[in-house]
């Protein structure tokens, strides 16, 4: 067979960070920042990475993917773990030639689950693998796990399905929301170190005060509740109010920085009806929730504290073949 291509999404995360790694539910809605993985088959026994997220093209002889923990290059390790659990279950031992084009800058929207998706679907159509998505789910998600070790797999879940999710459990419930477009505004507060990082540190916490934080998770579960009735219903003030909550409570867990406050609070000055992290933390990207017709200057007051403003359609389709 020849050349196949799958495309997956994005996703940002509306509420719910942090709690889902220990099962609590999150609210997610896939964006279009996708990421294209073209796979091919070759007669050399070897997959032949040229992906845009790594800084150089990449040879993996065949061979390395039955040993116990091969090691891989940080820049490929999605792409390879998720090729590597699939040639384990079916037994493959097919030479590849695997190619990714996305955005050069994610923003911390997700590039890590949308190749791992696209990987993963690519090699389904192209293999005749015959997987479903809730399979494609439990390939990805292990695939994630295996690079990142902590992982709710709320990331992966979107990239699948698409749309906006209600998301649970580690992916024992998946539910879609029925919304159109939602009324957000992006910005990007800078780079950050990695989330596993802010989500060690969030574990550590709950260690050290697991009362506290167990109450602070119960609370986040409670806004992910009503979020979800107020979204379907386009309340977009109550969902502003929760957004505003959602992120006091962030805070309280220590992931929020000066940046993204700076930001967070322009844009409610402007007049946005909430506005909060989104995510692990300590950097990437933050949200408003606003009235559409103040979009705009929301996404001016971001720039005006020296933050991007990122234009994104969210709500957008999961992984396709092209
Ligand atoms: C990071 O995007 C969101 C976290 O909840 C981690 C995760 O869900 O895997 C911090």
């Amino acid at each position: 067979m020849s050349k196949v291509t799958a495309s997956a999404p994005g996703k940002l995360m509306l509420f719910g960070e942090h709690a889902v790694v220990y099962g609590y539910p999150c609210l997610v809605t896939a964006v279009d920042m996708r990421v294209w993985v073209s796979v091919v088959l070759q007669k050399e026994p070897q997959i032949d990475l040229d992906v845009s997220i790594a800084s150089r093209e990449y040879t993996v002889p065949l061979r390395m993917l039955s040993e116990a923990e091969p090691s891989f290059p940080g820049d490929i390790s999605f792409v390879m773990a998720v090729v590597q659990r699939i040639f384990r279950q079916f037994n493959l031992k097919t030479g590849l030639k695997i190619s990714s084009e996305g955005p050069t800058d994610s923003y911390g929207l997700g590039s890590s689950s949308s190749v791992t998706v696209a990987t993963a679907t690519a090699l389904n159509q192209l293999l005749d693998l015959n997987l479903s998505k809730s399979e494609l789910f439990s390939i990805c998600y292990g695939a994630v796990l295996d690079v990142q070790g902590k992982a709710s797999g709320y990331d992966v879940a979107a990239a699948i399905y698409g749309g906006t999710l209600y998301y649970a459990k580690h992916g024992q419930t998946i539910r879609r929301l029925t919304v159109d477009k939602l009324p957000i505004m992006i910005g990007y507060s800078g780079n950050k170190v990695q989330t596993v990082q802010y989500v060690n540190q969030v574990y550590q916490l709950r260690q050290q005060q697991p009362e506290l934080v167990n109450h602070i998770f119960d609370l986040i579960r409670r806004i992910v509740d009503l979020a979800h009735a107020a979204i379907i219903e386009q309340k977009w003030h109550e969902v502003g109010q929760l957004v505003n909550i959602s992120q006091g409570l962030l805070d309280s867990l220590g992931v929020n920085t000066l940046s993204l406050t700076t930001i967070i609070l322009a844009a409610r000055a402007e007049g946005a009806l909430g506005a909060k992290l989104s995510g692990a933390g300590g950097g990437d990207c933050m949200f408003a929730v606003c009235d559409e017709a103040d979009l705009s200057s929301i996404g001016s007051a971001i720039e005006r504290v020296g933050s991007k403003r990122v234009d994104l359609e969210t709500n957008v389709s999961g992984v396709r073949i092209e």
